[in-house]
């Protein structure tokens, strides 16, 4: 545990590289609604840690609208939390580089997601798909940010993050002048599987369209991908060990319990037993009861760009307002002439 004094504060932020789906939902902005009301809460679209993979620009500024238009449509209420977008607030990037000087290599060589979008041939991949870790950090410790709520797959970035944290505390003797933020993590849907690959996460840049539900999925086509979605040929388990080496049966209640707020274990007493011919078209129906309504709204405020654009700047001028007062406090502990 550590001593920080400061405020309780939410940060958390999702990539405009791609259509934002199922598993962004449940994984993260489902829970970011949750606590808009409890918390001091900064939402972020992370265009900077997008291009660390190439971008089109075109494509770039379209998906950054429809991350915003899909936080509002999912419940985000822009009064309440702030709604930023990351290259708006330059602090980002001033921490991020001071960071840089206080994250070792070693660590960022233990990051598996860099392995993964590295691929085979890590030499080609850019410095900033390296580096994007310590602008997570920086992300996050520009608010002096305590809770952050992720999916499972960016649980070893917030293990980063509380790294660089404690040792910047520590070489400058500050002691907890960054809080250790706090992943949050728990719950079904923390991570979502491909439709196609239970094996798989479901990902904005899968290259089959089957594999994923978007939020702009209308009714038909989320109830045509769940049809097709690979299963095996048993029927349901009775109970939760028996999804034990079945992942896409495991993924496919894991949506459904999510979803409906039941426990696996209390679906499975209901459709244990039966064959998919059965739990798919119920699963698709309540899939389609709780995305059809955020697509339909989602459609609505993409197209009012001028609203969406007053959302980003509003939501920039109050963030900037907290980001610059911790970049201040870091030069001056640095030791840079201020
Ligand atoms: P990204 O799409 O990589 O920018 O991720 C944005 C947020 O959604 C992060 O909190 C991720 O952990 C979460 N997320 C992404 N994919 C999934 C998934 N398949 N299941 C659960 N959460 C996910
Ligand atoms: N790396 C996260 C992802 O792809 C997005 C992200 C960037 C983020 N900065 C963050 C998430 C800070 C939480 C906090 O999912």
């Amino acid at each position: 545990m550590t001593g920080f004094k400061g405020p309780n504060r939410v940060f958390s932020g999702v990539q405009p590289s791609g259509g934002m789906h199922l598993g962004n939902y449940l994984g993260a902005i489902r829970k970011f609604v949750g606590m808009q009301a409890t918390h001091d809460c900064y939402f972020c679209v992370v265009d900077m840690h997008a291009i660390t993979v190439f971008q089109d620009p075109k494509k770039l500024r379209e998906q950054t609208y429809h991350v915003v238009a899909s936080y509002l449509a999912a419940g985000i209420d822009p009064e309440k939390a702030v709604v930023l977008l990351q290259s708006a607030v330059p602090a980002h990037a001033e921490l991020a580089w001071i960071l840089n000087c206080v994250a070792r290599l070693g660590w960022l060589d233990r990051m598996t997601q860099f392995k993964d979008k590295a691929g085979k041939d890590k030499e080609r991949a850019s410095v900033g798909l390296y580096a994007y870790p310590v602008l997570m950090a920086a992300d996050i410790l520009v608010y002096k940010a305590t809770h952050v709520p992720v999916g499972e797959d960016q649980k070893q970035h917030l293990e980063l993050a509380r790294d660089v944290a404690g040792k910047f505390n520590r070489e400058f003797g500050v002691a907890d002048f960054f809080p250790l933020p706090e992943p949050l993590i728990k719950g079904p849907g923390a991570r979502v599987m491909s439709l196609r690959d239970g094996t798989a996460k479901m990902s904005k840049s899968d290259p089959s369209e089957q594999a994923t539900i978007y939020l702009s999925d209308d009714a038909d086509a989320i109830a045509r991908k769940i049809k097709k979605a690979k299963t095996d040929p048993e029927p349901l388990p009775s109970d939760v060990a028996g999804l034990e080496h079945r992942p896409e049966a495991a993924n496919l209640v894991g949506v459904y319990s999510a979803l409906s707020g039941r426990t696996a274990a209390d679906v499975l007493k209901e459709f244990g037993g039966e064959g998919f011919g059965k739990f798919k078209p119920a699963l698709a129906d309540l899939v389609v009861e709780k995305l059809a309504p955020i697509g339909a709204e989602l459609r609505r405020l993409e197209a009012d760009r001028a609203y969406l654009r007053r959302v980003l700047m509003d939501g920039a001028a109050r963030a900037a307002a907290v980001a610059d007062k911790t970049v201040a406090e870091v030069k001056e502990i640095v030791g840079f002439v201020v």
